[in-house]
């Protein structure tokens, strides 16, 4: 029996509701036909943006939302994005599969989204083709509220008042893809750029500068060294790849060993954020600077018959438990981390959602975050869990289980716990601690389920309701005040809720 102990005294830290935020790129069909059909579509919109998408995406209280990149930010140029939709400039996309970008879905459509969603917008600049020009008057067309040529440019185009906007990032991967820089070369640059994203009035933007690619170390120390005084955030890269690069295996037909080796490899996700705010610490003792995982999730081969730059793949109950395990992660960070962007939104990686034309799939990274959203906006609670070794079956060794635990504003105190293991149930004890520990009973409780001779459970537009939560408070039983007792089948994700009992 593997004992749960929260501890409803101990409030560790604040969990910003950004944690569980999203990436939207304009890659394959994230952003066409994943969010954006039109005005004119035949599948039911409001201004072009798809009702389905904005539904679901309400239903889990999506917070912030990431755009336009990614790689393609860096070349990105907003001003092709503005103005009447047939005259704006057409672009290749080179980055994701060379196909031709129309640019309808550019700054204005991108707020209107965010607006019906009522999320967060989250912006990156390009630094690696645009100029800093271009960046500062992106700046001033969003959020300048007085007489200049940029406010005016973007009342001409049908918005009067700015738009609110916290979050900018300054380059994406320009260790990479944006731009192949050497970190105290992006350092300067970054300087530069970011004393011109000028915060306007009472308008304060949270600068977030390029950080590393997983545990690339020295590029957090010299960027740390050299910019950290001019930044709020720095992010983090790291995706879930099963095996190497080269050799990502599948989304769906994958072995117990893969299975193991990818939740061994998202586990690896609390050394980097560890090693990278280690190093943050020596250049800012004061903690003013925030790590951001603005990108990460499992990448896989894409589907069999799909453009290879489109990053289509399919969303098992493997990943639902990689997005269980990294949220417990960011949970526990939530003093250090008030932003995480899963990539990506919608038909891209390890999509919440997936379409083909009017129909619509949610993922089971959707429901684990459907479960997880009570968390947002929460307070972390201490919490640790018993666990043992699993996986040795599969030359792979991991902790079975996984957990994190939060009370809301209301008192509610939620518990998510995973449960890694391919094909064994763990028994549980969960015992709440604290002064009125012995006041709260359970008022509900929702499980993600797995199943153990089929590792690869997935919802299809055959069959869209293969894997949902379901109810499990019949199956959790109190043992005596403050304790219950539960079996958490194998490969299963577990939302817990509790509450003080009501006087009368
Ligand atoms: O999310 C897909 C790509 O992964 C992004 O464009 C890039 O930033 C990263 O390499």
């Amino acid at each position: 029996m593997a004992n749960l102990i929260v501890n409803l005294d101990r409030r560790l830290s604040h969990i910003n509701p950004e944690v569980y935020g999203n990436f939207s790129e304009h890659l394959g069909h994230c952003i066409y036909d994943g969010i954006y059909v039109g005005e004119n579509s035949a599948i039911p919109n409001v201004n072009g943006m798809r009702s389905d998408i904005v539904a679901a995406l309400k239903a889990i209280h999506l917070p912030v939302l990431r755009w336009p990149g990614g790689c393609f930010a860096d070349s990105y140029h907003w001003q092709d994005g503005i103005g009447p939709r047939q005259t704006r400039k057409r672009m290749v996309n080179t980055h994701w599969g060379g196909v031709v970008e129309d640019n309808s879905f550019g700054t204005h459509e991108f707020f209107e989204f965010c607006r019906q969603v009522g999320c967060e917008p989250y912006v990156n600049g390009n630094l690696g083709s645009g100029t800093v020009r271009e960046m500062s008057e992106w700046i001033e067309y969003m959020t300048f509220d007085g007489l200049s040529p940029m406010s005016q440019l973007r009342q001409a185009n049908g918005q009067a008042g700015p738009w609110h906007l916290k979050y900018f990032g300054i380059g994406n991967e320009n260790w990479g893809c944006g731009g192949n820089m050497r970190p105290s070369y992006y350092a300067d640059v970054y300087r530069r750029y970011q004393t011109y994203v000028r915060s306007y009035g009472d308008h304060q933007i949270y600068k977030i500068a390029c950080g590393p690619n997983s545990d690339d170390y020295a590029w957090t120390e010299e960027v740390m060294k050299l910019a950290g005084n001019y930044m709020d955030g720095l992010s983090l890269h790291y995706y879930t790849v099963n095996g190497d690069w080269e050799h990502k295996g599948p989304a769906t037909g994958f072995s117990k060993a893969d299975w193991y080796k990818t939740l061994k490899n998202t586990l690896h996700m609390e050394e980097l954020i560890r090693g990278h705010l280690a190093i943050m610490d020596r250049y800012d003792p004061q903690h003013k600077v925030d790590l951001i995982v603005d990108e990460w999730g499992t990448w896989y081969e894409v589907e069999p018959g799909t453009n290879p730059g489109f990053l289509y793949q399919q969303n098992t109950t493997r990943d639902a438990l990689v997005a269980a395990i990294n949220y417990n992660i960011f949970n526990k960070y939530s003093d250090r981390i008030p932003m995480t962007n899963l990539a990506q939104l919608v038909n891209v990686l390890q999509a919440l959602i997936l379409t083909d034309g009017e129909q619509m799939v949610l993922t089971p990274t959707y429901y684990v975050v459907d479960l997880y959203q009570h968390h947002q906006g929460a307070d972390l609670l201490e919490s640790m869990v018993d666990t043992r070794l699993v996986g040795q079956e599969a030359n792979v060794q991991v902790p079975d289980l996984s957990e994190s635990a939060s009370v809301s504003e209301d008192g509610t105190v939620n518990i998510t716990l995973a449960n890694l293991a391919a094909d064994r149930a763990a028994a549980v004890q969960v015992q709440l601690t604290g002064q009125s520990a012995a006041a709260y009973t359970l008022t509900e409780a929702r499980i993600l389920k797995g199943d153990r001779d089929c590792l690869d459970l997935h919802n299809s537009f055959t069959q869209p309701q293969a894997v949902r939560p379901a109810d499990y408070a019949a199956q959790v039983k109190a043992a005596q005040p403050g304790q219950f007792s539960l079996q958490l089948p194998a490969a299963s994700v577990l939302l817990l809720r509790f509450s003080q009992a009501q006087e009368g």
